[in-house]
């Protein structure tokens, strides 16, 4: 992908493309390991907003890219599993762009499509074949992939990523006139109303509605989610919403939303600092990343370290004794807390006496694979 300068004013672009391109790397990696097919589809594909004429700013090239670095890295280990992309675009001119961009493209096989997603499904659905399958899904807004009309995608071996559009979509909850039917179709039936009414938490419970009907919907195990900030304040542009059945794919997920964060800490203070030069026409005299004016994250991450804490109590109330890795899988659905963060939460509970590590190699000092951990009462 580009390097953030291409993404000036598009900083929130930037995040996702770099949670994209990092996501497909480990997951196309271990399936192309196991597996004679690796199947990537991008249902919203683009090109949008492009600025580079090579695309290197689009998702579907992003995806291209990574995918031939994954293939080149598992044929030195002599592996060479069939790699598969599905490209869908709505409208026609970007469609013509899309298919120009990638004709000629042999080292990948590469499929394009052009048409709405969801009228697309039986043909996306066919093209999997059954095979492990990373879907991608990152609309303009808030309709196109209802989740009763892809549930026949999202049911199939593998795992999604969809772009929930927060800002947008919580502009037009607010004013529901006309579009309740498109917010069935979005939840997958009715029954939001609670979730989006006014009062306490009404961001997370909008996520956690939405999640939630995703599990119930696509037959995950985990859904997850992790949250891109707008570049110029913290407020909450969209979230990228995740589901699976593969506890490795929590664990994986929870690793690139660490190092995405970190980006995103590193990105917006210079994002603001231009917004700010702009609006006032004053430079300023220190570099945006000298001053320390996000705490935000750091208050989000302490509220999830809670919310970790009380899910390993209430784990450990209902079944006396769990493997770590089962603890961990269930643990690391909740966003920003990542496998160092909940061992040092575990090894907490040990000290307190509020539970016994059982397992682990005499000369063990961090909880890990093959430990169980043991309520004390
Ligand atoms: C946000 S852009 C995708 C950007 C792209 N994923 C990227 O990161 O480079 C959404 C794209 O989906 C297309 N689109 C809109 N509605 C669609 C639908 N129902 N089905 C398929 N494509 C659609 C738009 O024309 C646009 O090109």
């Amino acid at each position: 992908m580009r390097e953030l300068e291409y993404y000036r004013g598009r900083e929130q672009t930037y995040i996702k493309h770099f949670f994209l391109e990092r996501y497909l790397e480990k997951v196309a990696y271990h399936i192309g390991w196991v597996a004679k097919d690796f199947v990537y589809v991008d249902g919203f594909s683009g090109p949008w907003r492009a600025e580079h004429e090579s695309y290197d700013d689009t998702s579907f090239m992003i995806a291209i890219q990574a995918l031939r670095r994954v293939a080149s890295g598992l044929a030195e280990r002599d592996r060479r599993p069939r790699m598969r992309c599905l490209f869908i675009e709505r409208d026609p001119k970007a469609y013509d762009e899309l298919r120009r961009a990638v004709e000629g493209i042999s080292d990948i096989e590469v499929r394009t499509l052009c048409g709405s997603f969801e009228e697309q499904i039986p043909k996306i659905v066919d093209f999997v074949d059954n095979k492990f399958a990373l879907t991608f899904v990152d609309p303009t807004g808030w309709t196109g992939f209802g989740l009763r009309n892809i549930q026949p995608l999202l049911q199939g071996r593998g795992e999604v990523i969809i772009n929930f559009m927060f800002d947008h979509i919580n502009r037009f909850l607010g004013s529901q006139t006309g579009t309740e039917s498109s917010f069935d179709d979005l939840f997958g039936g009715p029954g939001w109303e609670s979730a989006v009414a006014p009062g306490p938490r009404r961001e997370q419970r909008i996520i956690d509605f939405y999640a939630s009907r995703l599990k119930e919907l696509g037959n995950f195990k985990h859904v997850t989610s992790t949250r891109v900030l707008k570049p110029t304040s913290d407020r909450s542009y969209f979230y990228l919403v995740y589901g699976t059945n593969h506890p490795k794919g929590i664990l994986e997920f929870r690793e690139v939303e660490r190092k995405a964060v970190s980006e995103q800490e590193r990105v917006r203070p210079d994002a603001k600092q231009t917004a700010r030069v702009e609006r006032t026409g004053q430079p300023e005299l220190f570099v945006a990343s000298d001053t320390d004016e996000d705490v935000s994250f750091h208050e989000e991450q302490e509220q999830r370290r809670d919310e970790a804490v009380a899910r390993l109590r209430s784990l450990l109330a209902s079944r006396k004794s769990i493997p770590y890795e089962d603890a961990r899988s269930q643990v690391l659905e909740i966003p920003l807390v990542w496998e160092g963060v909940f061992k040092d939460i575990v090894h907490e509970f040990a000290d307190r006496g509020e539970a016994k590590l059982l397992n682990m190699e005499p000369r063990q000092r961090r909880v890990g694979k093959g430990v169980t951990i043991a309520a004390t009462q």
